[in-house]
């Protein structure tokens, strides 16, 4: 028999994450009209206030605003019947290079929505659907999920964790970033280090035409270059420095993958691969990091592997136990996990 207090209890998580998941497509739309802009820029605002300043219709400014109060997004203060974005949800809403801004995950969350009759319909044939069969908004989620983290660490704490890569790029180096995607990673990288020549490969084409749109929009074009190809034919040799953001997990034939980085390499060359933060067994994994990452898993990482030859699927909750098996099985000898954030892990390999 069902007990009260766990069900009553159980309820109010349940009403918590229905919650969030309804609040999905209202955050979506306070983030493309710019009314959590226009919170954050004019401090607390009335219903008629916001509704001016974004050239909203009052009637749905007042909806939205007492939903976003009920979520506790924004704060309510009923003298003067203002709504106000506080600093710290402001970080999560409405600041883009901020470490906890979080508006890509709620365009990740609406492309998973949209990926669900594909994914479906590959639970029961075991088979997978391809990164570029994705919904369309996906590409873009994804930049824009990974992009606080990159802007926030990768030049301050990733690169210097591993051992003389700085000193290296500074010097002048060849690298290559590898599933680079819409190119975040490749960009900052490149702007950090102009003695030094950037290639960045995905095998999905329409990704690598929006990299090097970024790429002229960041005035680095003069050190960096895209093109389409997969992480186990990438072209060029000697590198100083291969990059994997993100990607390896996503990939069919990670071994192959990491084989082909390895003949890439220089023999003193370093193979950095970030992958999401995540313990060796399920049960590390159970809270509500690995939540969202097994969804992503489940939805996208999973699909887009299984679809690739050999399918390897490792998940994006593989740890880094095992992903010290796959590396390895390419050929690295030394792989050490360099770095580490809530999110992330950085791994530092070498042959
Ligand atoms: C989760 S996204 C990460 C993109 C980017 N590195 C970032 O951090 O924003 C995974 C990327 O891996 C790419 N990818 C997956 N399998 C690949 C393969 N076998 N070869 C090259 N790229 C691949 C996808 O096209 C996609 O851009």
């Amino acid at each position: 028999m069902a007990d009260e207090t766990k069900l009553n209890a159980f309820m109010e998580k349940m009403l918590g994450d229905l919650g969030g998941a309804f609040s999905v497509a209202l955050v979506r739309i306070g983030d493309r009209l710019g009314l959590y802009r226009a919170l954050r820029d004019h401090g607390p605002l009335t219903i008629e206030g916001l509704a001016e300043a974004t050239a909203i219709a009052p009637r749905y400014a007042r909806e939205w605003l007492s939903q976003q109060a009920a979520s506790g997004y924004l704060a309510y203060h009923p003298a003067d019947r203002t709504f106000e974005l506080p600093p710290e949800q402001a970080m999560v809403f409405a600041e883009p290079d901020s470490p906890v801004y979080l508006q890509g995950a709620f365009d990740l969350a609406a492309a998973m929505v949209e990926n669900q009759a594909p994914v479906e319909a590959a639970f029961r044939s075991g088979g997978g659907v391809g990164w570029g069969d994705q919904a369309q908004c996906l590409f873009c989620a994804v930049g824009r999920f990974f992009r606080p983290a990159y802007h926030n660490q990768l030049l301050s704490s990733w690169l210097p964790s591993l051992d003389g890569v700085t000193a290296r790029l500074e010097g002048g180096a060849k690298v290559a970033d590898i599933g680079c995607g819409h190119g975040f990673s490749t960009i900052m990288m490149a702007k950090a280090y102009p003695a030094s020549h950037f290639s960045g490969f995905d095998f999905h084409e329409g990704s690598i035409e929006q990299a090097c749109r970024h790429a002229a929009e960041h005035g680095v074009v003069g050190n960096t270059e895209f093109a389409v190809a997969g992480a186990d034919d990438f072209p060029g040799r000697d590198y100083e420095l291969v990059t994997f953001f993100d990607c390896l997990h996503d990939m069919g034939d990670p071994v192959g993958a990491a084989a082909h980085v390895r003949q890439a390499l220089r023999p003193d060359g370093t193979w950095m691969v970030v992958e999401p933060q995540a313990g060796d067994r399920l049960q590390d994994n159970l809270g509500p990091i690995g939540r969202m990452s097994y969804a992503g898993s489940t939805m996208v990482c999973v699909p887009t592997s299984l679809a690739q030859p050999v399918g390897l699927a490792l998940g994006a909750q593989a740890g880094f136990g095992r992903l010290r098996e796959v590396i390895g099985a390419g050929g690295f000898g030394r792989v050490r996990k360099a770095a580490e954030t809530p999110f992330n892990m950085v791994i530092e390999a070498k042959p």
